[in-house]
Parts: C-alpha cells; structure tokens; sequence
C-alpha cells in the first residue's frame, strides 16, 4: 500500500503546515509500519513541461486523438508523475495558503497531472468523469489568517474549495482537511493553532490508516 505525500512548502524545517503532516505521517508509521510513503518535494522536483510538445500532446487527448510518436518522448515525463499519483491508495497534499488559493508549484503539479484519460475521460456526450475513485485525499494546510466556518474571512477562501473541486473532478470522494489556522497572527495563536493542528492530524491517521493496512 502507497501513501504520496506531495509537499507544496518550500519551508521545510520552519514550515507550519509540516508539523501537522508530520505528526499525521508518524502516526501512519506507526499504525502500517508495512504502508510504503513516497514524497514528492513540488519544491525541489524537476518537474516536467506543460507547455512546448507536451501542450500540444495534451490537446491530441482531449481532441480524442492519439499522441504524435515524435512527442512521445517528453510526454512520459508527464506520464511519471501521473503513474505515481495513480499507484497511491492515499494522497497528502501538504500546502500552505498563498493569496488565498495555492502555491503555483502545486498547481503546477494538478496542471501536469490531471489530463484526459488518465486521470478523466470524456463520454460519448462530451461530459468528462473521473477515474480516481476509491483513493483518499488528505489535505493538510496552513494559513497565516483565520478562515474557519463562520469567521469574517471565510468567503476568501479560494484552497479548500479549489482542491475539492479539482480532485472531485478527477473522481476522489474521500477527501478530508485539517486547516492549521491562524499561523501569522501572534506567537501564542501560531502555537494554539499548530497544536490543534497536530491533533486532528493524528485523529485523522487513525481514520485513514485501515486503506494502507491492507
Ligand atoms: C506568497 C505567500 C502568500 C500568502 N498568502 C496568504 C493568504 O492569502 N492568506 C493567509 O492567511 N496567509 C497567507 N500567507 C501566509 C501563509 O499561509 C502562512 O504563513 C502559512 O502558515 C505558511 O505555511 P508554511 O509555514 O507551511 O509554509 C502567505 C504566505 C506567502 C509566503
């Protein structure tokens, strides 16, 4: 069983958002010490091309048409990525919130990764539908403001419903959050926050945990 633990932080060792994955992570360990975790630095990674052959492979899919054999080449890069996040029974997004929504490096990666058929196909109507049904989605992030139910800045928030929409697209039905919140408005808030944080992480784990003990 995989977990892919995608990191959409380049803060590694300060980063806010990692404290909660990584009490979530360790509990996993603990609970499927056979589970295998992969990571996957959006930060670090080369990533491959969305643009120059792969862009014009990517419109050959969704025209329906085969890819050129000329493009194939550096279409396999893409093919990587999304192979990986294919062979995943669990997904951990690991994202803070930037300007409301996500770091570009993780929506580069949904840009790479989500192409017609293989992550959805379109019907003979036209009307696309996912294929990623039965993995989990955990989505782990931080926010130096507060967007909890109710709060004043709730409209604002643009992350949580984008990465519900978009994996909802591609067919995931099992998608939680825990939302360390607020992370920039004071050391004893910061601390709370990363504290309760911490905590639903690890409730999470053992909520998770039976889909990588298999
Ligand atoms: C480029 C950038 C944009 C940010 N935009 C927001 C924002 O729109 N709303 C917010 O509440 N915090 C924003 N923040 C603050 C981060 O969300 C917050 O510090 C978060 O806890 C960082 O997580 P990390 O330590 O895991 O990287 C932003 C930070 C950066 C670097």
């Amino acid at each position: 069983m995989l977990l892919l633990h995608v990191v959409a932080t380049p803060r590694t060792t300060v980063s806010a958002t990692l404290r909660a994955s990584d009490a979530f992570l360790q509990q996993i360990r603990t609970a499927c010490p056979a589970a295998e975790i992969e990571t996957l630095d959006l930060f670090s990674a080369d990533m491959p091309a969305v643009a120059g052959q792969n862009i014009d492979s990517k419109y050959d899919l969704m025209r329906g048409r085969p890819i050129e054999p000329s493009r194939a080449a550096p279409w396999r890069t893409i093919e990587q990525l999304i192979t990986q996040f294919q062979r995943a029974d669990v997904c951990l997004i690991s994202s803070p919130m930037w300007n409301f929504s996500i770091p570009y490096a993780l929506k580069y990666y949904i840009d790479a990764i989500v192409q017609p058929g293989y992550l959805f196909a379109y019907g003979p109507d036209g009307v696309p539908a996912g294929l990623c049904g039965g993995k989990k989605l955990v989505c782990i992030t931080s926010r130096g403001g507060d967007y909890s139910a109710g709060s004043p800045m709730q409209a604002l928030d643009m992350q949580e419903p984008y990465l519900r929409t978009i994996f909802g697209f591609v067919g995931i039905t099992d998608i939680s959050f825990v939302n360390v919140q607020p992370t920039d408005l004071g050391e004893e808030r910061r601390a709370a926050a990363i504290e309760a944080g911490i905590d639903e992480a690890r409730r999470l784990a053992d909520r998770v945990a039976p889909a990588l003990q298999a």
